[in-house]
């Protein structure tokens, strides 16, 4: 028989939003009349802006035709979309469209970038807590975590715990870690990094030769003038960051699939025998191995993301959810609840209302209110006590659960 990966054994329970999903369906099947208000996972309800299904839509047509059909891309990407990020997302930073990688989604390479690092407890890691599931189930599939305590914590990884008490900026350790995990604006918290506090992970990193893995998925919803876009608006960011981008959330691609990864040319790794290994050279190989390029007609859409009606357009989503994330943290504000994030992400982070457990809040939320929110110890054992909102919902839904909410508590 073949053997399994081990560490599988080590995850805990389910992956966070399949369970949340099991058991919003078990509640719908006891009461099939209710009618939920689903504000859990950051999932994208808007349609897909006009410009981007027009491009997709003309997409289609060029490979209905012989003259332009074209069959396998690039794996790291067209470069008309390279080009195109290259210019809009990285403008002014010397980021070149050889360093961009087209893929289809963030959740799977900040997942896969694992395969280029050395595993099985090689690389010590650093996460928040609270922090983004998957990038402590990618640790312990690699065998990086080693075995969890009671509180889900993994002894093998470095917690960075991010509480209101520190705005959300956990302190950066002591410790050595070889790998850090960034994520700002932040999920879950919503909270966003100001350039002096990335100054100083980047100036850790380069202290200790640590790779950052920068998490800017949701960059787009960044509001203020002062709050940096990129991990490389840092002097040396190019020398130790490597960052996540993604079009799900901004151009509502969650379903479409696709975003990108930006691997500086001259950012190393080291190999067992000391030797300086250019970590691009390692993705590339990997992509090309494992993946064989975003389709043609996506890659399309996304570089319409770009066009004047695009940024329009997407501006225009954004925006949209960023009133939703408004009147969710106005109205729990004037419950008098403690909330956070929500004004440049389009998370809103609470305090559970009368010393709930964040399980006991959703539960309660899920009979009394008929609304789904994401319990904050999903996220981690200082998430606990805590309860995320996403804002992606229609207008509708947003002021329907506020109103639910109030009358349920
Ligand atoms: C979330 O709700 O945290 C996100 O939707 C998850 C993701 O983007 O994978």
């Amino acid at each position: 028989m073949a053997r399994v990966n081990d560490h599988f054994r080590l995850l805990k329970a389910g992956y966070l939003f399949p369970e949340i999903g099991r058991r919003v369906r078990a509640f719908q099947e006891a009461n099939p009349d209710k009618s939920i208000i689903k504000l859990g996972i950051g999932d994208v309800t808007e349609p897909l802006p006009a410009a981007i299904r027009e491009a997709m839509h003309a997409a289609i047509d060029e490979l209905g035709d012989r003259d332009t059909f074209r069959g396998y891309g690039p794996e790291k990407g067209y470069p008309f979309l390279r080009e195109a990020i290259a210019a809009h997302d990285f403008k002014g930073l010397n980021v070149s469209p050889e360093e961009i990688y087209i893929s289809d989604g963030s959740k799977c390479d900040c997942g896969n970038v694992l395969d280029i690092l050395a595993a099985n407890g090689a690389n010590k890691i650093a996460v928040a807590d609270p922090v983004y599931p998957v990038y402590v189930d990618t640790n312990v599939m690699a065998g990086n975590a080693g075995p969890a305590d009671e509180n889900g914590r993994y002894e093998g990884l470095i917690y960075l715990e991010a509480t209101a008490e520190n705005d959300f900026q956990p302190a950066i350790p002591e410790a050595k870690a070889d790998v850090v995990y960034l994520c700002y604006p932040n999920n879950p918290t919503g909270a966003v990094a100001s350039k002096e506090y990335l100054a100083e992970w980047v100036a850790y990193a380069k202290r200790h030769g640590s790779l950052l893995l920068f998490d800017a998925a949701y960059t787009a919803f960044i509001k203020d003038a002062d709050v940096p876009r990129s991990i490389y608006e840092i002097d040396g960011a190019r020398d130790c960051a490597i960052e996540f981008r993604s079009f799900s959330k901004n151009a509502g691609f969650t379903g479409v699939r696709c975003a990108f990864t930006v691997v500086p040319e001259g950012l190393t790794g080291t190999a067992s025998d000391g030797t300086e290994i250019p970590l691009a050279k390692l993705w590339d190989r990997r992509q090309s191995t494992k993946f064989n390029g975003v389709s043609y007609i996506v890659q399309r859409g996304a570089a319409a993301v770009y066009s004047e009606a695009g940024q329009r357009q997407t501006g225009e989503l954004v925006d949209f959810y960023m009133e939703n994330a408004r009147l969710i943290r106005e109205g729990l504000s004037a419950l008098r609840m403690d909330v956070y994030g929500g004004v440049n992400a389009p998370y809103v982070w609470l305090k559970t209302p009368g010393g709930d457990s964040s399980w006991e809040f959703f539960d309660r939320l899920l009979t009394k209110a008929n609304v789904v929110g994401t319990p904050g110890a999903g996220f981690g054992a200082a998430g606990e006590g805590y309860f995320r909102l996403s804002a992606f919902n229609s207008r509708e839904n947003v002021i329907a659960a506020l109103e639910r909410i109030k009358a349920a508590l």
